[in-house]
Order: C-alpha cells, then structure tokens, then sequence
C-alpha cells in the first residue's frame, strides 16, 4: 500500500492533485498536440491521421460533430471555426440525444467525433449509426488504441498524454488545438482562407503555450477570487462568439468539482431568463476578451452591475474600460479571438479548482462522476 501511494506521489509530479498537474501541463501538453504538426514558419499543417479522407472532409456538405461533456463544449468552439474558416454547416450532437433520434445523414456528411477517453458509451452508440447510415467517421480522441478511436475511419489524436482528473481539462485545450489544425487545413483545401490570415493564425496557434504560461502565472489572483466566493450558492457564466462554449466549460468545470449550481449562457440571451436571477449575491462570471463582440459584451456588464450583481471579467491585458464596470478582473493575454478558447478557459479552471479546494471538495475525484462513462 506504501508503494502505491508513493507511486500516487510521483504521478502527481509535485503537485497536491491531479487536476493541478493537468491545468499546469497545458503550456507543454498543447505543444505536444503540435508536435511535427504545425509549422509555422512556412504556412503548413501535417495531420498524418487524416490523409485518406481528407477529399471528402474538404468536400463535405455537412459536418456532424458528436461528442459528450467537455468534449462537447470543443465541438461548438469547432462549429464557429468550421463555419468561418471553411464555410460548411456543422451541427453539434449530443451523443445520448442523436444515437435514439432518426438523424438524416445524406452521402457527403462528415461526423466527427470527439472523446477523450475514446470510451463514452453513447458516443461509440452515435458512431455505429451514422457509420450504419453511410456516414464518414474522423476522431479526435486521446486515448490511443480506444473503442472511438478503433471505430473511426481516421482521426487524429490528441497527443496531450494521459488525463486522470475527472474534470476534463488539458484533454479540452488539446481538442481545441488539434480541431483548429484539422479546420484551417480544410480551409487551405478549399481556399476559404488567404494565406496572410493563414500566416496571421498559424503564428498565434504556435504561441498559445506562452500564452497560457502567463495566464498561470495569475494563479494566486484567482486562488484570491476563490476564496470570495468560495461559498456562494450559484454562479452564472457568460460569453460571446468563440467565448460562448468557454461559458459553458466553465460553468461544467465548476458545478462538477465544487458542486455549487452553474450556468453557462450565451451573454445576449441572459435577458430571456437568467437576468431574473441576478442580485447582489449572485457572482457572474463573464469572458470578456478584445473580440468582435467587445462593446456588445460590455453592454451585457452593465446589465448585470444595474440589478448589483458582482461581475469578475475575464480581460484582455491593457483593458481599461472594463476593470472600471467589473469587481474584479482576471487578465488574459491577446490572442486572435479564433484562439482565444485555449486562452480563456485557462482562468476558469484555476477558479474551479481553488473553490473546490476551500470547499473541501475531492477535485480528482467528484462524487457521482466518472473519468469515463461506458455505460449509457
Ligand atoms: C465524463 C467525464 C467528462 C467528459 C465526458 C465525455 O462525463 O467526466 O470529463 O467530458 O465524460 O468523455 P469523453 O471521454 O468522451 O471525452
């Protein structure tokens, strides 16, 4: 027993969780994800695991993302990019909600599906009946050799290394890099993208672990912020464009490990609901970065300080409209907003994790939870 929590130890690299480990790994595990992959320099992405189906996903009609979870959230991120970058419609499935519907599935759709551990139940179910149906699979999944992985016709994986935490993190900024590499090849397939945006894209892709270095470095700010709130009942999260799905992943992040109630919104459409719940209790959670929804999303701040609820803004470094309307702000660095999920859901996840902490939660273990849900 001494050796195996030893080995406990070791695995845990000196960090007290894994989950620390794992949001801490992120500057090296995203650069493994890149590994032989992206080169910057001259414009290239080399995905080995595509090569061919690649003619049918630069061709496809439709794009049908099937995933679970965090996995999910990756999905939607890829959504957004597929439809800027590509131009091809994509929807975004829950695994459990497609595999008992009558999806249409036309010859020229594509599925992508995305799974970390490559051994979610109704995401293997989902993959067997589109492949039934016709269907092209292509996974974006980690575990190397998984059911997922074995099911689909090629793929890519993550290359981001094991994840034990329950809590999905480095697996997520993982997906999010291979899916940005898989999309902007397609573009330069199909000619949506001209090669000084291409250049432009590539060239932040490659210094995204920088960037995440930086956002760590905040980790003692937001340990502070966590200990405000760490007994507040709800949180609401909000976001816009490609900071929507970082809304939701972390609103996920923090109801799985700290089990207080979170919600994440899309920031417009908290008028049609949520709004009814803001006080001056009530801790709101906005991903507010330099993007093309900027003065939108300053509009949704305001909303929320007129009913006295307490905004902590997720910024970009130099801001200074913003940090004047929040109570407390957590900066980012600039980054293209295509990219800036792998950014800005970096914060979130630190956030989380302090509550957990000071909570007393079990963070690499959460009740009810489990790392990988084979059964449906
Ligand atoms: C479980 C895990 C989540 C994960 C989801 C999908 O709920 O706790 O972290 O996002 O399954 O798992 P997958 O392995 O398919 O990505």
């Amino acid at each position: 027993q001494k050796v195996e929590l030893e080995l406990d130890e070791i695995e845990k690299g000196g960090y007290e969780h894994f989950m620390l480990k794992e949001i801490f790994e992120q500057p090296n595990s995203i650069a493994d994800s890149m590994r032989g992959r992206l080169d910057a320099k001259n414009s290239k992405i080399t995905l080995g695991g595509i090569r061919e189906y690649a003619d049918a996903l630069t061709e496809a009609n439709r794009i049908i993302i099937i995933a679970c979870g965090t996995s999910w959230h990756s999905g939607l991120v890829a959504e957004y990019l597929f439809e800027e970058f590509c131009r091809i419609p994509v929807e975004v499935e829950y695994a459990s909600e497609f595999r008992y519907r009558n999806p249409v599935i036309n010859k020229g759709d594509v599925v992508i599906a995305i799974s970390q551990s490559g051994e979610t139940a109704d995401t293997l179910a989902a993959i067997e009946l589109a492949k039934s149906r016709g269907a092209i699979i292509l996974g974006v999944v980690n575990v190397v050799g998984s059911s997922i992985s074995r099911a689909s016709h090629e793929g890519a994986y993550l290359h981001t290394g094991p994840e034990i935490g329950v809590a999905s993190t480095k697996a997520f900024t993982g997906q999010l890099s291979v899916l940005i590499m898989i999309i902007l090849s397609v573009a330069v397939r199909k000619k949506t993208i001209t090669d000084a945006r291409l250049k432009e894209l590539l060239t932040d892709l490659a210094c995204i672990p920088d960037k995440i270095r930086k956002v760590l470095a905040s980790n003692d700010k937001i340990e502070y912020i966590a200990s405000l709130f760490k007994d507040a009942r709800n949180f609401l999260y909000l976001g816009r464009g490609y900071n929507f799905p970082v809304a939701l992943e972390g609103a996920l992040k923090l109801k799985e490990i700290s089990y207080i109630h979170a919600e994440g919104y899309p920031a417009a459409e908290m008028k049609h609901g949520p709004i009814a719940l803001i006080d001056e209790e009530m801790p709101v959670v906005v991903i507010a970065t330099r993007d093309s929804s900027y003065d939108k999303i300053v509009s949704n701040i305001q909303e929320v300080k007129a009913r006295k609820g307490i905004v902590i803004a997720v910024v970009t470094e130099g801001d200074v409209l913003i940090p004047k309307m929040a109570d407390y702000v957590i900066e980012v660095p600039k980054c293209d907003e295509a990219l800036m999920p792998l950014v800005s859901v970096v914060p979130l996840q630190l956030l989380s994790y302090h509550i957990a902490i000071m909570r007393g939660c079990n963070v690499d273990q959460p009740r009810n939870l489990a790392k990988s849900v084979t059964v449906e």
